[in-house]
């Protein structure tokens, strides 16, 4: 209860998150006791590094799909409880090594790891936290999900790389904008899902259902992470607010911004971008912009028609699954990821 209790602090839980960890309190804890095992090294600042951000809270939500498709399939049992910790230590070493990427100052309300210790130690540390995930899962020894999570450290490796690709362009498509989500978010948690349902011996067919729950999931989420970076507060989201357009990203909501845009102001602003000239002035302006001509709206309009492609993969597994408790929980975390406000 410790580390829920820590959390509620450091977030603001609106009441269908609550009721998700309450749900899954019991296994949940033992996931903190594995992580917390896990991150131990005779190399004291190794372990510094990882449990600054571990113990910063975050909201634990791919565990919490690994657990739940784990517990919608069958009971969650102690394989499922350790992918869940695999899980979120392969997402702890995805933001410490973003962070290096975006040059970000603030996570979880706290410093980041390269801001106190520096980019060579953050990065090492980011790779210390996926090597120590591959070895639980090797000790497990099962293949397919060792080859399921690799293939989805793979694609979050190609997603960053991709934005980055991509940063500056202000013809960037919306289709582009959706596969970066894919490849640098959604396909983690669609691995979180389908290791919860493999941790359960589920069929092949409530397998595929899951992964794509979590992948449509994933990607309703990133889309909102993009809306929260121009409407949301520090406060709220614990990570700096405004950043994204500064960076050269133009997300899905930038790219709607400047599609609505005048003729002649989008072309005064796809100059600015390409030539990296927006200063945060700017930035604010469009995310004024964004606000004032719904285009926020628009975007979580989008995330939504991902959820929906979600939840229609739980209505198809609805017959054969072992907990409605764990279907509705499922749902309301669908719901979560488009109406979030952190
Ligand atoms: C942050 O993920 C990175 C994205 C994929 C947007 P979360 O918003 O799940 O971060 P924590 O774990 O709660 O801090
Ligand atoms: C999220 O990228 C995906 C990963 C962490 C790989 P972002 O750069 O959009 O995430 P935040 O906003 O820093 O959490
Ligand atoms: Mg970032
Ligand atoms: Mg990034």
């Amino acid at each position: 209860m410790k580390g829920l209790q820590r959390l509620a602090i450091n977030y603001r839980w609106d009441d269908s998150l609550t009721s998700v960890f309450t749900f899954l309190e019991k296994p949940m804890q033992k996931v903190e006791e594995i992580l917390r095992e896990a991150v131990q090294s005779t190399v004291r600042e190794m372990t510094a590094m990882a449990m600054h951000l571990l113990s910063a809270g975050g909201k634990r939500l791919r565990p919490a799909l690994t657990l739940l498709s784990a517990k919608l399939a069958g009971e969650i049992n102690h394989r499922a409880l350790l992918f869940a910790a695999a899980i979120e230590l392969m997402h702890t070493a995805t933001l410490i090594h973003d962070d290096v990427i975006d040059k970000a100052d603030l996570r979880r309300g706290r410093a980041t790891v390269h801001s106190l210790w520096g980019n060579e130690a953050a990065v090492m540390c980011g790779d210390f936290l996926y090597a120590t995930a591959f070895n639980m899962l090797a000790k497990d020894g099962d293949v397919e999900v060792i080859r399921t999570m690799a293939l989805a450290s793979s694609q979050v490796c190609e997603g960053e790389v991709l934005e980055l690709q991509l940063a500056f362009n202000p013809e960037i498509t919306e289709e582009q904008c959706v596969e970066i989500a894919r490849l640098k978010t959604a396909e983690l948690m669609a691995a979180a899902c389908k290791v919860g349902a493999m941790a359960s011996g589920a069929n092949g067919e409530l397998i595929s259902a899951m992964e794509s729950f979590g992948r449509n999931l994933g990607i309703a989420f990133q889309i909102v992470d993009d809306v929260l970076d121009m409407e949301g507060s520090v406060e709220e989201i614990g990570k700096p607010v405004g950043s994204d357009l500064l960076e050269g990203k133009v997300t899905l909501p930038v790219r709607l911004t400047l599609d609505a845009l005048p003729e002649e102001k989008r072309a005064i602003w796809k100059q600015r971008i390409a030539k990296r000239e927006v200063t945060s002035q700017d930035a604010a302006d469009l995310a004024k912009f964004a606000k004032e001509n719904g285009i926020l709206e628009q975007a979580r309009a989008r995330a939504k028609k991902f959820a929906e492609k979600a939840l229609e993969q739980l209505t198809k597994v609805a017959n054969e699954a072992n907990s409605l408790e764990a279907i509705n929980v499922l749902k309301r975390l669908a719901h979560f990821s488009v109406h979030r406000r952190f």
